[in-house]
């Protein structure tokens, strides 16, 4: 990041005093920071403290002789490799989606043709709320880049997504836009998500109760740290993350067959609970029920081990890093250590699914790490930082082993 330039505006909302450790970190990976703040965002921190920092002016006004006499508020908007919004309020991001300029931050974001990265930060109903939704698809589609926001308590006492993305996580989202160097940057990944269909007749399945919240949460984490990730996922109720290729399936065959077709890949992190069996000789047209009340006999057939197909190809063509996941209900520890040897993988991810974790489906995870090493048992928390906890250990285990 040597010498290239964040504009950084600030919007207002309590995460704004995370913007002083973003600027810190920002100018300790060598970077420079031109510091926009809006009228608001001068409520939560002084553009005293921000300038101190940032060791720049900051920029306030859109408006003022001094500032477009010294630098215009078109050029103000073009000096930098990077604009990143942070933290992007609900009312930021309404103003960019609807093209509005009223002000210096939204001038610049209309005036700009450098890339956006916003990182969002709001109360989780109106981070929920369909006007926010349609307003982060809309800068989606048209080309901003997004970090979080995470789940966690927030400062209006409520629980939920809204937390702004931590200083941390940010500086490497700005690293892998600005200069590709993110941690897993050029670095291919795999995620397998959701749950499997087994088709029993055209308007009948066997299914199970995964979200696909873990492996999309999963994919994204890794798609913020640099990544290529293609995220093969099967008919889970979670909303896809954007960033990954998203490639969406039904069964289980189906998921081997779109794995097979995104390798090769540096790593890969089968998160998807996977059927085991399948229904064989799916009826083409729909079962009709016997006048004499017998039911129908379902054979099944074992569906193939996704993981263990690709933990056990042939070195060349097995991703150097092999991630699985083990569902369990007794003898978590255990019962991950023997899955993993069998399957052949390098690292198994345990969670306890008994019925009163609410695990499944929940919001949260408790996992356990099972590598050659030995068992990590992590702390509970919400599926989007575990899912930041193993992208994080991922990359440093690629940097590691010094994979290319
Ligand atoms: N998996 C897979 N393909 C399958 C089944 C499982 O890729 N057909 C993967 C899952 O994505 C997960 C891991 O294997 O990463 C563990 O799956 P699990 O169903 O818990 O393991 P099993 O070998 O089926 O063992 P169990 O007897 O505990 O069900």
């Amino acid at each position: 990041m040597q010498g290239k330039r964040v504009l950084l505006i600030i919007g207002g909302g309590i995460a704004a005093y995370k913007c002083l450790e973003l600027i810190r970190l920002i100018r300790k990976a060598g970077g420079v920071v031109t510091p926009v703040m809006t009228r608001a965002a001068g409520e939560f921190v002084t553009p005293l403290a921000v300038a101190s920092l940032a060791a720049e002016r900051v920029y306030t006004e859109l408006f003022d002789l001094t500032d477009e006499a010294e630098m215009g508020h078109i050029q103000l908007s073009r000096i930098a490799d990077l604009v990143v919004v942070a933290p992007a309020t609900a009312d930021l991001m309404a103003k960019t989606a609807g093209g509005h300029a009223d002000d210096l931050a939204s001038t610049l974001l209309m005036a700009t043709d450098t890339p956006v990265l916003i990182a969002p930060a709001m109360n989780v109903r109106m981070w929920e709320h369909a006007a926010t939704r349609r307003n982060l698809a809309t800068l989606m589609e048209d080309g901003v880049a997004v970090i979080g926001p995470n789940d966690g308590d927030m400062a209006c006492g409520e629980y939920g997504p809204g937390r702004m993305a931590e200083p941390e996580e940010i500086l490497a989202a700005i690293a892998a836009r600005i200069s590709g160097d993110g941690p897993v940057a050029g670095k291919r990944v795999i995620v397998t998500s959701g749950p499997t269909h087994e088709p029993i007749d055209p308007v009948r399945y066997i299914a199970n109760r995964s979200s696909g919240a873990q492996g999309s949460a999963i994919a994204k984490a890794l798609h913020d740290l640099g990544a290529e990730v293609v995220m093969v996922t099967g008919p889970a109720t979670a909303p896809r993350p954007q960033g990954p290729q998203i490639v969406e399936v039904e069964s289980a065959s189906e998921m081997m067959e779109a794995v097979q077709a995104a390798l090769p890949a540096q790593a890969a992190v089968f998160a998807a609970a996977v059927a085991d069996w399948r229904v064989v000789g799916a009826s083409d047209s729909k079962i009709k029920k016997d006048e004499s009340g017998k039911c129908p006999p379902l054979e099944m057939a074992e569906n193939p081990d996704i993981l263990k197909t690709v933990a056990q190809l042939p070195p060349g063509k097995r991703p150097a890093l092999v991630v699985g996941f083990a569902a369990e209900t007794d003898d978590v520890v255990a019962n991950a250590t023997a899955k993993r040897a069998r399957k052949g993988c390098d690292w198994i991810l345990a969670n306890d699914v008994s019925p009163g974790t609410g695990i499944m489906g929940g919001a949260e995870n408790a996992v356990t790490l099972v590598t050659a090493d030995g068992a990590e048992t992590w702390p509970r928390a919400p599926k989007t930082e575990v899912a930041r906890l193993l992208a994080q250990r991922i990359a440093e285990a690629l940097a590691d082993e010094g994979v290319a």
